[in-house]
């Protein structure tokens, strides 16, 4: 590899050393160390569009996935890897099942030290973007 290869191969073993303790605290299922934000969860459903771990790490993925396909080729339905069907929706899905936002969405955001600039345009569940 290049030089540039090097580099950017070294960034990302970086990246992932300086993250990892974070993501395996946020991965845990216990919440060993106390330092896990208290979150809301559903009351009325026991699962998530896929399943709980894959989704506390990657559900940002999939939003953009959802974002980019449904403006790729106007596709709005999800078909997850249990064969469910979902709208490909940020407020209409997410927000569905997530209903408070502050308490679940914000809550570990604000732990994580993020700030996801998407409730400038998406806002109301049934306002779409
Ligand atoms: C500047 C305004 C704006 C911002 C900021 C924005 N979006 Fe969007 N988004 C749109 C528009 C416009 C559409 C297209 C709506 C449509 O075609 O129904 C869209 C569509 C989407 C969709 C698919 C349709 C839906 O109802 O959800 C997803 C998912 C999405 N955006 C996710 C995000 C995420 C995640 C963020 C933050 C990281 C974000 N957007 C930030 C304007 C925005
Ligand atoms: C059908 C309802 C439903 C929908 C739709 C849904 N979720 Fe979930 N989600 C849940 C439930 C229930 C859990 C907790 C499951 C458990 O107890 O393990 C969860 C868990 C999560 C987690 C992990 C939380 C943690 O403790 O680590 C994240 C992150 C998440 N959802 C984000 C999203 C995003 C983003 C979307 C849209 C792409 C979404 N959810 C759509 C019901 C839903
Ligand atoms: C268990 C903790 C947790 C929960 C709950 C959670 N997030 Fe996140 N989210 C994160 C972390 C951590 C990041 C930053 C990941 C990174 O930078 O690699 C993130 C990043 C994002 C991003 C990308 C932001 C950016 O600027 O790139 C979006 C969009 C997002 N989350 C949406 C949501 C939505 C919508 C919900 C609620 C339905 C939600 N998240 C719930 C932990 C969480």
């Amino acid at each position: 590899m290049g030089d540039k290869g090097k580099i950017l191969f070294g960034l990302s073993v970086f990246v992932i050393l300086v993250t990892f303790p974070f993501w395996s605290r946020l991965a845990a299922a216990g919440d060993s160390d106390g330092s896990r934000p208290e979150l809301e969860y559903p009351a009325d459903a026991t699962a998530c569009v896929e399943d709980t771990p894959y989704m506390t790490v990657n559900h940002m993925n999939l939003l953009n996935e959802w974002r980019d396909d449904l403006v790729r080729d106007g596709n709005p339905e999800y078909i997850s890897s249990t064969g469910e069907t979902y709208l490909k929706s940020l407020t209409k899905t997410c927000l569905d099942c997530h209903e408070n936002r502050d308490d679940f969405c914000t809550s570990c955001h604000d732990y994580a030290d993020v700030q996801p600039t998407c409730w400038e345009c998406h806002t109301t569940k049934g306002g779409g973007a």
